[in-house]
């Protein structure tokens, strides 16, 4: 794999010991998947920031890439944390947990790293720019970036990004290669799509059927961000997805016209969304109610608001980051929730924070990504838009 004189410095440890550890981990990665050299990269996104999936070891390995001196030299935003930085007591989060997360945070802060604390820094002012070069880490914001902001990247591990933060450098293969981003699939759909949770479905349900590969989307007339956001969060999950294409609406569909002849075909029809929604219906009695994975924009925040204001939710946990955090609270949206019985807490989400050890036993959401997983860690689970959720009319 080739070097620039610069890479081979950084190698050898002219730039102090944690950027050669990173720059071996780079070159490592980039042998396995033969890519023929490094690139220059934008930005990285660093996941692996829950004290309940980083354990002690994990802590451990950044805490000794700070003291090694390691500091970035890209701009990087960190993934969700474990509790909320500052709330953590009032959502039960047990004492040893939060000791363990604030050291995790403290390592990342003295390595550079902004502590954003959030799945969709693209929110909140993170927000490559189309054919840039980014290292992103969290599968749900890979998946965004690269179909609807148009940037590259590969599905990046907290390790690789963090990396690629300390160098600027991330190895050439993959979705970074013109031809790493060409359609694989093409997808007919045939229903209408309508609330985040159809574009959730839609998402789960080609993950399923569609792995690893690069879907070319028919058929989706429109969607907003939120909506979006669901798709790429959902189409991440259930089969690895990192890069998709919809047709007249995001930004490389168009120039991938020329390689959609003869590919492989699947139609989606209304029945096998409802057949995927059908699939987390679990009978709850007294489940806590989920907003926001991936993190609540704005938008869904004031929605959730005015629902409360309807039909009351004491049950409603909402996640967010504390830059929308921030203007919800200016706009008196967090205070409307919380007025009617609801939380809105930042940092964290309900998949990386420590809900068994919080008393929680079942979760109603309106995401597909944290019912997959919580239903994976053996939670009861239910899927239903959030109108529905909180008591409303289907
Ligand atoms: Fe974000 Fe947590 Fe979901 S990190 S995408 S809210 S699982």
């Amino acid at each position: 794999m080739y070097l620039t004189p610069i890479e081979e410095a950084m190698l050898e440890g002219e730039a102090g010991e944690a950027v050669a550890r990173a720059m071996g981990l780079l070159v490592a990665l980039g042998e396995v998947f033969e890519a023929e050299g490094l690139i220059e990269v934008e930005s990285a996104h660093v996941s692996g920031v829950s004290y309940k999936n980083l354990g002690e070891a994990g802590l451990e390995y950044l805490e000794e890439q700070a003291e090694l001196g390691g500091r970035i030299r890209i701009r990087a935003t960190l993934n969700p944390a474990g509790m909320d930085l500052r709330r953590w007591r009032e959502m039960g989060v047990p004492n040893s947990f939060a000791e363990g997360q604030l050291r995790v945070i403290e390592a990342y802060r003295r390595m550079g790293v902004e502590a954003t604390c959030t799945c969709t820094p693209y929110l909140i002012g993170h927000r490559p720019r189309a054919g840039s070069q980014v290292a992103w880490a969290e599968s749900s914001a890979v998946a965004y970036v690269n179909s609807v902001l148009g940037a590259r990247t590969n599905r990046e591990t907290g390790p690789t990004a963090l990396a690629s933060a300390m160098t600027g450098r991330a190895p050439l293969y993959g979705y970074r290669l013109e031809e790493g981003r060409r359609p694989t699939i093409l997808v007919d759909v045939r229903s209408r799509l309508t609330s985040r949770l159809d574009y959730g479905a839609l998402g789960y349900l080609i993950g399923e059927v569609a792995g690893r590969s690069v879907p070319y989307i028919r058929g989706v007339r429109s969607a907003s961000i939120e909506q979006l956001k669901a798709l790429s969060a959902a189409i991440a999950t259930s089969g690895g997805i990192a890069l998709y294409h919809i047709e007249g609406l995001t930004p490389e569909a168009r120039e991938m016209t020329p390689h959609i002849g003869g590919l492989e075909r699947i139609v989606v029809r209304e029945d096998s969304l409802e057949e995927v929604v059908e699939r987390f219906h679990g009978e709850l009695e007294d489940p806590v109610v989920c907003l926001g994975c991936p993190h609540c924009s704005l938008r869904e925040l004031m929605e959730a608001a005015r629902l409360l204001e309807r039909l009351g939710g004491e049950r409603l946990w909402a996640f967010t980051s504390r830059g929308v955090y921030e203007k919800a609270e200016r706009l008196g949206i967090v205070e409307a929730i919380e007025g009617a019985g609801g939380r809105v807490y930042r940092d964290t989400c309900m998949v990386v924070a420590p809900l068994r050890e919080m008393g929680w036993r079942e979760v109603a959401t309106d995401s597909f990504k944290a019912a997959h997983y919580l239903s994976s860690m053996g939670f009861e689970v239910r899927v239903a838009p959030l109108r529905e959720l909180l008591g409303g009319e289907p």
